[in-house]
């Protein structure tokens, strides 16, 4: 692998003609390059590449170490560019793209001829998704090609909702990235497979199932049993691996603020440094080496927006084990506990 100067080129996102910006074309000329360079979404930091270059692919999946039987999402900036990337849109799709493009919605769709194999790990779909955020769209336009990113962080790693985050991880192995701030949504887009009128949902993510139900219409939205059911195998291959995980062990705790408080003073009188994940109501409440609060529990959004952030800030802290507050699964909350039981790897315990 070549090694870089990796650069951070800063981009108002709020400037007009960002397609014309120097630092906007200075990543798109790397792309034309068959490089690949870290830019802003609106849900994470993507590690983009020309999605019709196998070199480029080569080059994400080697940045990232990530196992190559795992496929990567498209990114487009038009809808002319799903011509050669898809063999066809069912009706269905068609309706989730007016509804939710620009946005966190991701549509497993057949495969078309101009797409590099590498992208698809050799299925006969391709993942395709159009970002809500104006750097994206104008890295892809000035590229002039789909570009294939996955969140730019190493493999297992939480993904990078900050420039400084895709820096820690990725330093020396790409060429550049593009800074837009911190992400918004803070979790990925949610993926969908859309055979029929049926919508399955293969990762939850940005957009629920409920507005999903909305549009696709209701008891046409399921959820791919392989996400709970530890016996099936899930149909998106990256839900099988270990994610998002902080140095430290991690496990959840799905009980009152005092048998979590009981849990970590145990610990801590074994000689062990705590850290606590909770959110901002809570923060104060209790008592260990390090509390970390992922936003507002009254707010969601909030804890999906602020969560890698705070999956990473332990690692500063230095801490030997984690304890972390569980959340309804409902709305967004779905995503959350998905990736907070990944990066658990699965550990709960129950008061
Ligand atoms: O929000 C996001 O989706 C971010 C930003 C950068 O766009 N990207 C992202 O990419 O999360 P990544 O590579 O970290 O996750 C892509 C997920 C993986 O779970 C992968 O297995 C799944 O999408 N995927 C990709 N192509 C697929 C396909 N053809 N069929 C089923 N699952 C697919
Ligand atoms: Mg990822």
């Amino acid at each position: 692998m070549k090694s870089f100067q990796t650069e951070r080129w800063a981009v108002d996102k709020t400037e007009n003609t960002l397609e014309n910006h120097p630092h906007i074309i200075q990543a798109s000329l790397w792309i034309n390059e068959n490089e690949v360079v870290a830019i802003p979404t609106e849900t994470v930091y993507g590690l983009a590449g020309n999605a019709r270059s196998d070199d480029a692919i080569k080059r994400i999946f080697e940045a990232k170490g990530r196992p190559s039987d795992n496929p990567l999402i498209v990114h487009i900036s038009d809808l002319s560019q799903l011509k050669g990337l898809v063999s066809s849109v069912s009706d269905t799709a068609k309706k989730l793209m007016t509804a939710f493009w620009p946005g966190p919605l991701t549509i497993v769709l057949p495969k078309g001829e101009n797409v590099s194999e590498r992208v698809t790990a050799g299925l006969s779909t391709v993942a395709v998704r159009m970002p809500d955020h104006e750097i994206a769209l104008a890295v892809i336009s000035a590229s002039g090609v789909p570009l294939a990113a996955p969140s730019a962080n190493l493999s297992g790693k939480p993904s990078p909702t900050s420039a400084q985050h895709v820096y820690e991880d990725l330093k020396g192995r790409i060429p550049g990235i593009v800074d837009g701030g911190s992400t918004g949504v803070g979790v990925e887009s949610t993926v969908v497979e859309c055979t029929g009128d049926l919508v399955t949902i293969l990762r939850p993510g940005g957009i629920t199932l409920e507005e999903l139900e909305k549009v696709a219409g209701s008891g046409q939205v399921v959820v791919d049993p392989g996400l709970e059911n530890e016996k099936q195998a899930p149909k998106s291959p990256g839900m099988k691996y270990t994610h998002y995980a902080p140095d430290a062990p991690f496990v959840l705790v799905d009980g009152s603020v005092e048998f979590l408080q009981r849990l970590v003073d145990q610990e801590r009188e074994a000689g062990k440094r705590i850290g606590i994940l909770t959110t901002e109501e809570r923060a104060d409440v209790y008592k260990a080496d390090c509390v970390i609060p992922a936003g507002n529990r009254s707010n969601p959004e909030s804890v999906a927006q602020h969560l890698y952030e705070a999956l990473r800030a332990f690692n500063e802290a230095g801490v030997d084990q984690i304890f972390g507050e569980v959340f309804p699964k409902t709305g967004v909350g779905v995503a959350i506990m998905n990736r907070l039981e990944k990066s658990a790897g699965g550990n709960i315990i129950k008061e």
